[in-house]
């Protein structure tokens, strides 16, 4: 092979993605995580955070980051096992497991790492089992790959398959994991949890839900899917929630049994080789979390936008997805297309991104609309007359 073989693929494989519209780039924003931004140095309105509830530049929360900043500074220096456990990762942990009424939460750096520690920890390579649903996000897709474990994906909410796969599976020796995400994040629509919690029972497997779009947004406190469903730890032995969403800050944690989180703490790779989350961002959280539970108002108006936004759009014909949540995808197809609609909201200040395979299957490239509680229903307004 000539020198600069490699390079040559590398430039190969780029072209390709260009052509089929599947080239992926960041833009760069000069001001906070909110509404109307400041992006590759335009002013323009955005439907694409994660930001649910608009906590991610609250006031609370950005003092509570520099007070915190002050007391801790700013690095934790040092995994949670060694010297990089503080107070506030203390107090936040205890925070979250009375949150979503588990024993015990343990802090992750993110959601990504969270989902390959668990996985990764509880299955021992190919004697074990997974079965994932096939819209999962690709870090539970990772972690059950990574994990050496035969791996099953059944289609989309699909009970009854998954049932037959376990029932055609039986292995007394063999550890079954199923996994799903609670609301699955390129689709706004949320897990069947009460069938999936009956069938892990049943078949004596461990459920693991990664409620990443759930945590803040659904039931009464905001405490997500399991507590909209009313599910306890007995049901869900594993509850994942990340803190980058509607948290507004950043990290994750993974919610269970005493011995669960026991067990994590001596095995899971991603959390013991790993620097802790900086202090900071923990103490930020838990004024977050105190926001998210206390201020009903911000699910109420999310909720409310959701409705707006859902009706306006059914009113111009627009092809949604069956979802409540607000993650509001709009099915386009080809990626090209989607791309263009993108591209053509940009020009009037509206930033919609286009998710495009391998995020989603083929042919299903779709305008992620998501909606924040920072949104006034004017925004909506604005967007629904920008589509139409
Ligand atoms: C369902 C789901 N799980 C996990 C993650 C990963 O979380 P994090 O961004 O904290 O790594 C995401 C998105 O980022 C997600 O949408």
């Amino acid at each position: 092979m000539p020198p600069d073989s490699k390079f040559t693929k590398l430039r190969t494989e780029l072209e390709a993605r260009r052509s089929r519209h599947l080239y992926r780039e960041t833009r760069t924003a000069d001001s906070p995580q909110q509404p109307h931004v400041v992006v590759n140095g335009k002013r323009m309105l955005t439907f694409c955070s994660n930001d649910y509830l608009g906590l991610a530049n609250h006031p609370d929360v950005i003092r509570a980051f520099q007070q915190a900043a002050n007391t801790y500074g700013v690095g934790s220096g040092a995994a949670h096992l060694v010297n990089g456990h503080f107070r506030p990762h203390q107090q936040l942990e205890e925070a979250l497991a009375e949150f979503t009424g588990r024993d015990r939460a343990l802090l992750f750096s993110t959601g990504y790492m969270a989902n390959l520690g668990v996985v990764n920890a509880l299955l021992d390579g190919r004697k074990d089992r997974v079965y994932a649903d096939r819209l999962n996000h690709a870090s539970l897709i990772d972690a059950g790959l990574l994990s050496g474990a035969k791996l099953t994906r059944y289609p989309h909410n699909n009970t009854v398959h998954l049932r037959q796969r376990l029932l055609a599976q039986e292995d007394a020796d063999a550890t079954r994991l199923i996994l799903t995400d609670g609301v699955f994040s390129m689709d706004g629509d949320v897990a069947p949890v009460q069938k999936l919690a009956l069938i892990a029972r049943e078949h004596d497997a461990w459920l693991m839900v990664d409620d990443a779009h759930g945590i803040g947004v659904l039931g009464k406190t905001g405490a997500g899917l399991l507590e909209a469903e009313g599910l306890s730890q007995d049901d869900v032995p594993i509850l994942m929630g990340t803190l980058g969403k509607a948290l507004g800050t950043a990290g994750a944690f993974v919610a269970g049994s005493n011995d669960l989180i026991e067990y994590l703490i001596q095995t899971a790779r991603t959390w013991i080789y790993t620097t802790a989350q900086p202090p900071a961002i923990a103490a930020a959280t838990l004024v977050s979390l105190q926001l998210a539970q206390t201020e009903t108002w911000r699910r109420e108006h999310l909720q409310a936008l959701i409705q707006q936004f859902r009706q306006g759009a059914a009113q111009l014909g627009l092809p949604l997805m069956p979802s409540d949540t607000p993650i509001q995808p709009i099915l386009i197809g080809s990626s090209e297309q989607a791309m263009e609609i993108s591209r053509k909201l940009e020009a009037q200040g509206i930033l919609v991104t286009a998710i495009r395979p391998p995020t989603v299957p083929a042919n299903t490239s779709r305008l992620r609309v998501t909606l924040s509680a920072a949104h006034s229903a004017q925004d909506v307004e604005q967007l629904l007359a920008a589509l139409g």
